[in-house]
């Protein structure tokens, strides 16, 4: 007797992506989703190791990483760590993350155009607004690296002036970058049903591409319309 294989979506996603499969269609492979959660949940031990060092009025986030004695210790480390998965992450997104011609315009008219629930039809894996996320991320990650080292090591940078700039920066790049991922977390979650399954099943519902995405769309199922 033979037994027939049958590549269920959730298998094929585990190392292929932007094929259909059946009514679903695979977004991110295994790969990318665990580069993803690798950022979210190293920012994650960063923030609330970082956050209680800043003010006392977030002193209760130290509880969440054994004390502000410990946070005080490993933040300098979460945030290296952090930084090399946005790298590892940059480079495993960059060649979807170009802006198109079609996709130029989301610092003016057309991130008002999406804010307002209009449909922005676009070419291409990601629209405009992730691209520019994408490259927000990657230059945020970089601000906090340069600006953290020399709060790291005093000894090696004794100017008090630099290290209150570098204090200002690291600071102004949390602020910038805290807003940016409130922003993202809710379009990936309560904004846009059935877009956070793309990072933990790793596939979407062919309507939620055609309406998401409608140019990838037709790039990988071959439909004109
Ligand atoms: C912790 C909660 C988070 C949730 C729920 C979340 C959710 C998602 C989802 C669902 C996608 C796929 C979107 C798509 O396929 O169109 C995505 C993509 C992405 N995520 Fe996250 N994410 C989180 C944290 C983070 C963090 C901490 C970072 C960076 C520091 C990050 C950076 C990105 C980037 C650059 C993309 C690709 C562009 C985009 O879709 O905006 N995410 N995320």
């Amino acid at each position: 007797m033979t037994v027939q294989h049958i590549d269920t979506p959730v298998i094929v996603a585990r190392d292929r992506d932007n094929v259909v499969v059946g009514e679903e269609i695979v977004r991110h492979r295994r790969a990318t989703r665990l580069i993803h959660w690798s950022v979210a949940f190293t920012f994650i031990i960063a923030l609330f190791s970082g956050m209680p060092i800043w003010s006392p009025l977030f002193g209760w986030m130290a509880y969440f990483v054994g004390g502000l004695e410990f946070a005080r210790l490993i933040h300098p480390y979460a945030g290296v760590v952090f930084f090399i998965a946005a790298v590892v992450q940059f480079f495993h997104w960059l060649g979807d993350m170009h802006l198109r011609e079609d996709q130029k315009g989301w610092l003016s008219g057309k991130a008002l155009k999406y804010m307002r629930w209009e449909r922005v039809e676009e070419s291409g894996k990601y629209n405009g607004g992730q691209i520019l996320y994408f490259w927000a991320v990657s230059l945020g990650a970089i601000g906090f690296l340069l600006s953290g080292i020399p709060m790291w090591f005093p000894l090696t940078f004794p100017s008090v002036l630099f290290r209150e700039i570098c204090i200002l920066i690291h600071d102004i790049t949390f602020i910038l970058f805290f807003v940016g991922l409130v922003a993202h977390i809710y379009l990936g979650t309560a904004a846009e049903p059935g877009t956070f399954r793309a990072m933990t099943r790793g596939t979407v519902t062919r309507r939620w591409a055609r309406f998401h995405h409608p140019g990838w769309y037709k790039e990988v199922t071959g439909e004109k319309k």
